[in-house]
Parts: structure tokens; sequence; C-alpha cells
């Protein structure tokens, strides 16, 4: 079973359409409240103990933000830090000890080709996707003997050098590996 954070975003509602023979469990606003920590923990809690476990959790939330670097202000900055940075640190509070304590579990982040390369008029977002690229590099290897596998997905503009579908393949690819072994990144289309 698969808890999917962010269904209802562009991408999220697609890969909730589209990743097939898999239950998944779609987390948005509607009914978590991701500034919360505690809160998503309980969520998690009441779906395993709902249907017993967690296989894999995936994190589609984000936000995506462009412009001229003077002209992101510190009110962009601070909610493009919260969106990508301090919810993924949120959910991954919450998931790793659940995920923890069942010895297995993957943990897929939809991050952005923009974690691994800077681009202009993308500075804010770049500098909060290579903190997102930390945090799950990091707890990959602090966590490399509780049986979690940290993947992060590294795209490129959806429609310009990756469709959606593209995403999919590549999910479903980390999801049908053995529990032996990990995928760190997959990088999918764009300009490095
Ligand atoms: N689209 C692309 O071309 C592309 C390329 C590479 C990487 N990505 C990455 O893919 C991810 C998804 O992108 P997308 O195109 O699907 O964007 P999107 O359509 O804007 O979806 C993002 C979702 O995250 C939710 N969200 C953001 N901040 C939240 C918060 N604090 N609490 C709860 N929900 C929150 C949004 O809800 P609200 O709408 O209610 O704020 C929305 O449902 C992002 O991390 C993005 O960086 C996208």
């Amino acid at each position: 079973m698969i808890v999917l954070f962010g269904n209802k975003g562009d991408l999220g509602s697609y890969l909730e359409n589209n990743i097939k023979n898999r239950k998944i469990i779609g987390v948005s606003r509607d009914n978590c409240n991701m500034e919360s920590k505690e809160f998503i923990q309980k969520f998690l809690e009441g779906i395993a103990d709902k249907y017993g476990k967690i296989d894999s959790i995936i994190n589609a939330i984000g936000r995506i933000e462009l412009g001229n670097f003077e002209s992101t202000d510190i009110s962009i900055f601070n909610k493009v830090m919260n969106d990508n940075v301090k919810v993924l640190y949120n959910i991954l509070m919450a998931s790793v000890p659940l995920l923890s304590r069942a010895g297995r579990g993957r943990f897929i982040n939809i991050s952005s080709i923009r974690g691994i390369s800077g681009a202009p008029n993308k500075s804010i977002y770049s500098c909060s996707k290579y903190a997102v690229q930390g945090l799950i590099d990091s707890l990959r290897l602090e966590y490399k003997d509780s049986g979690i596998k940290f993947t992060n997905i590294c795209s490129g503009l959806i429609g310009e050098s990756v469709t959606k579908d593209d995403i999919v393949k590549a999910i479903c690819f980390v999801l049908d590996l053995s529990d032996a072994t990990y995928v760190r990144n997959i990088i999918l289309g764009g300009l490095l």
C-alpha cells in the first residue's frame, strides 16, 4: 500500500490515477495538516492500523516559483522553503519512525533537476530543491540499516523534456525493485 502526499496537485493527481495495481491513499490539505508533524504522524498511524502496513510513501507536494532573484522577496523565499523543505521535513519526521519500526519501506520524493543544478530565474526554487537533496541523501545513509530506501526523482520541466507518464514509469521501476536495493536519484530530462 502506498501513501501519496500531494494527490490534489497536477502531478500528484496523475500519479494517483496512473500507478496501477497498488492501493494508494492520497493525502492533501483536505485530510491532513502538513504544517504539523504530529498531525501527519497520527494520520499515518491511522492508515497503518487500518491497512496493516505501509509499503511506500511518495511525496509530490511542492511549490514551483520562478523569477528574477531581486524580485523574489522574503515572503516568496519563506513560502518556497516552507512548502518544499519544511513540509518534507514534517512528512519525513512522521514517516521515518513508522517505516523504521516496520523494518522496510520506500520513501520516494518528487524533487527536480534544479536540486542538482541551478538555473537563471530559479534561484530560490533551486535553493529549496538542493536542501531537499541534502536531506534525502543524509537520511539514506543515516537509516541505511533500518530497511528504509530513499529515492529522489529529479525531473526536468514536465511537458518540455519529461511526461507525467515517464514519472509514473520511474516510480513503478523503483517500487518493483527487491528490498535489497535502492536507487538514489532518477534524473529525467531537463538541462544540467
Ligand atoms: N510540474 C513540473 O514541471 C515539475 C518539474 C519538476 C519537478 N516538479 C516537482 O513536482 C512536485 C509537484 O509539482 P506539480 O507540478 O504537481 O505542482 P502543483 O500542481 O502545484 O502541486 C503541488 C501540490 O502541493 C500542494 N502543497 C504545496 N504546499 C503545500 C502545503 N504547505 N501543504 C499542503 N499542500 C501543499 C499544493 O496544494 P495547493 O495547490 O493547495 O497549494 C498542490 O496540491 C513539486 O515538488 C515540483 O517541484 C514539477
